[in-house]
């Protein structure tokens, strides 16, 4: 379903509380933009895993906010409608709110997106009621946050205990009550994320926790079989991998038999 109303905070919330789905994916560049909006994404989020799907790092952690600033941009001309969040990249928010907001108003003004995404829960809550407050929409993520993978060590399900289940719970409050208008949930427990998603008033979007989630988001690249491996919670739709590969190799016969052109 192509989108014909430019996408709010506003239009987010509302298809909440209709209990209506909505469609978040991830664009790095103004084709990957037209080409999810064309398809139906309503949210196009410049996650910082561009850092590992499009520049080649092992992590989201070398990413900085000139890159994120780049890109969101180029999704930003790619789009139409649809709602664009830019993800600040680790480095950029964690020091102070004056930080959190400094990088938000280079973000905002520069690239022209519609929002900003920060990791992290109830340590976090006070940045992002002062971003809030001074009028930033903020996207919270919570669960496997990859900006702190050194810390963790892995990329696994968070949420499995019954601590971590209620500091998650904690989380989800405390960024909802600091103005949050949306919250990511990234690889945890099913019943968990359904829990979640009933007790906030906020969308909250999940990848890897549970259908029940207001919103789906997954990576691009992954999505249509671009990646070379997919996280288990993310299925890939096609094998746009092997319909390039296949592409360049017929073209790279046809030049090496002296027949390109035709
Ligand atoms: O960086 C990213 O792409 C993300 C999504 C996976 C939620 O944060």
């Amino acid at each position: 379903m192509t989108i014909t109303k430019p996408v709010t905070a506003a239009t987010l919330l509302r298809a909440k509380q209709r209990d209506e789905k909505s469609v978040w994916l991830t664009a790095t560049d103004a084709t990957s933009a037209a080409i999810a909006e064309m398809a139906g994404a309503e949210v196009l989020l410049v996650g910082d895993s561009l850092g590992m799907v499009s520049l080649g790092y092992d992590s989201t952690l070398p990413v900085t906010l000139d890159q994120m600033i780049h890109h969101t941009a180029a999704v930003v001309r790619g789009r139409k409608f649809a709602w664009v969040v830019c993800d600040l990249p680790f480095g950029s928010y964690q020091r102070s709110a004056e930080q959190a907001f400094d990088s938000s108003v280079r973000v905002l003004q520069e690239s022209g997106c519609d929002a900003v995404k920060i990791e992290g829960g109830e340590h976090m809550a006070e940045t992002i009621r002062f971003l809030a407050e001074r009028g930033i929409a903020v996207v919270a993520h919570i669960g496997l946050t990859p900006q702190s993978v050194k810390k963790f060590g892995s990329y696994g399900k968070r949420g499995k205990s019954e601590s971590e289940q209620a500091q998650l719970i904690a989380d989800a409050r405390a960024v909802t009550e600091a103005g949050a208008v949306a919250l990511v949930l990234e690889n945890i427990p099913a019943e968990l994320a359904t829990a979640i998603t009933s007790h906030v008033e906020i969308p909250t979007v999940g990848i890897g926790a549970s259908a029940e989630c207001d919103a789906q988001v997954l990576v691009f690249n992954d999505l249509v079989g671009i990646s070379e491996s997919n996280p288990p919670f993310a299925p890939a739709y096609a094998d746009v991998r092997k319909v390039m590969s296949d592409a360049i190799s017929r073209w790279s016969a046809d030049v090496k038999a002296g027949q390109f052109p035709k």
